[in-house]
């Protein structure tokens, strides 16, 4: 201010003096005056220069510096300099938490939707576009109610009662591939509202799946118990003559066993479900897995049939595989059983051991049995599912064995392929990768 003050008198007195100095001496005074007012307006103008040029600064929103110097404007430039970066810093720093706020939402496996207090959309993430078929350019500040249309959700938005959250199918639902959302809309600020919405599919899958398991066991359970108690009551009430006797004893053996085969193949499948992967540590002969269900299988053949298969056993290399052995001979006996079930004694049924040029190993049964129409195929291994129920029931089947070989070959990396024609009979394969397999140390040092 002092400067200001000093530069305004220095601005008249200097050609004050200067006039006064050179003017004759009637003309001093006058033309001092007239001097001293002139540098008054000499300083006006450049003040009101310097003060334009902030004016114009400020206006523009320019950053760049102006070189006003010292002064009151300069000062003022400064200060307000100073200012302007303090509010550049901080709405750089609000930009960026905005944008990791933004990425981190965008991030969210759920979809996140936000309406204005219109209901418009303000902002949406990737997968909220994915489950109502948003497109950026084009949704945006667009009805939120206007592009959901779904009749239950309608009448959701509508009620205005948001406590629970409701389920509709989504954008790309189809009924070969079913995709349900939960959606659930929270309003907050004022008037403002957040809409969630998530892929419940898998979780409506496993609980529909976990439905029907306990209502299957229940059902396999109940009826060897009801053969059983009804063979109970007749042994108490009647008096029966020892054949008749023996005869219900035996059959009350055989829902006794159906019901141990069941619970063993649920145990079966709960331990695979609970156990660590098998390793790559454990080395196991192909020769010995193949021997022991070579075995086993003419024993099932002679019990079920009371005479054997014609059993053909092959294989074109001498290999060891990486696992676990119980659950190998599981599924591989399970696949020849089944085999031996479905097809009359004297067919023949093809066990074979197949390594292949990339590294890869193919166990197969094949059969000349009944076969299975295509449409049963892919649901082969889901729990309890068979074909005939009556058939398999005959043949003592709960359902489960190819649940279980299908998992075991998951849980070894491999594939379970099947390929059956009606009438023809059926090929059952495994596939097991090139890791699992290798030629047995004692083949390769011959
Ligand atoms: N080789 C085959 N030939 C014809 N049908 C077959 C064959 N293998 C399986 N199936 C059909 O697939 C169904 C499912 O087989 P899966 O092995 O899972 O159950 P299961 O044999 O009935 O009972 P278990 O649990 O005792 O094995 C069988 O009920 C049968 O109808
Ligand atoms: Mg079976």
């Amino acid at each position: 201010m002092f400067w200001r003050i000093a530069t305004f008198l220095l601005c008249q007195f200097l050609p004050a003096l200067a006039l006064w100095n050179i003017a004759p001496s009637d003309q001093q005074s006058v033309d001092a005056l007239i001097a001293a007012i002139a540098g008054c307006y000499v300083w006006l103008v450049w003040d009101a220069m310097r003060g334009k040029r902030l004016l114009s600064w400020l206006r523009a929103g320019d950053t760049t510096d102006i070189p006003l110097g010292s002064g009151l404007w300069g000062e003022v430039f400064d200060r307000i300099r100073k200012l302007v970066r303090a509010r550049d810093r901080a709405a750089l720093e609000s930009e960026r938490r905005l944008q990791d706020f933004l990425a981190g939402l965008q991030a969210s496996p759920n979809g996140v939707v936000m309406l204005d207090v219109e209901g418009r959309i303000e902002w949406f993430n990737q997968t909220a576009a994915s489950h109502f078929g948003f497109d950026a350019r084009r949704d945006m500040l667009q009805h939120f109610g206007n592009l959901v249309r779904d009749p239950g959700f309608a009448a959701y938005y509508a009620s205005r009662n948001f406590q629970l959250d409701v389920k509709m199918p989504g954008r790309n639902s189809s009924a070969s591939k079913p995709v349900n959302l939960s959606v659930h809309l929270h309003p907050y600020g004022e008037g403002r509202s957040l809409v969630l919405s998530q892929d419940i599919t898998s979780k409506e899958q496993a609980e529909a799946m976990r439905r029907d398991f306990v209502a299957n066991v229940s059902h396999e359970i109940r009826t060897p118990l009801t053969v059983l108690s009804g063979f109970v009551e007749t042994l108490q009430s009647l008096p029966l003559q020892a054949d008749e006797r023996s005869r219900y004893l035996d059959l009350m053996a055989q829902q006794a066993q159906r019901m141990q085969t069941l619970v063993s193949d649920l145990l079966t499948l709960s331990r695979l479900e609970g156990s660590p992967l098998p390793t790559h540590m454990e080395w196991i002969a192909v020769s010995a897995l193949m021997a022991q269900c070579e075995q086993d299988a003419r024993d099932l053949s002679r019990m079920l049939w009371t005479q054997s298969h014609p059993l053909r056993f092959t294989a074109n290399t001498v290999c060891e595989i990486a696992g676990s052995a119980s659950e190998l001979q599981s599924a591989m006996f399970n696949l020849i059983g089944n085999a031996i079930r479905y097809s009359p004694p004297d067919m023949a049924i093809e066990i074979s051991w197949n390594s292949m040029a990339d590294g890869s190993a193919v166990f197969s049964v094949k059969d000349y049995g009944a076969g299975i129409a295509p449409e049963h195929i892919p649901r082969l291994t889901e729990r309890f599912y068979r074909v005939d129920r009556s058939r398999s029931r005959e043949t003592g089947g709960t359902g489960l064995g190819l649940a279980i070989v299908k998992h075991v070959s998951q849980r070894h990396g491999a594939e379970l392929e099947i390929e059956s024609s009606p009438g023809k009979g059926s090929r059952f394969s495994i596939t097991f990768p090139a890791q699992r397999v290798r030629i047995a140390v004692s083949a390769t040092d011959v």
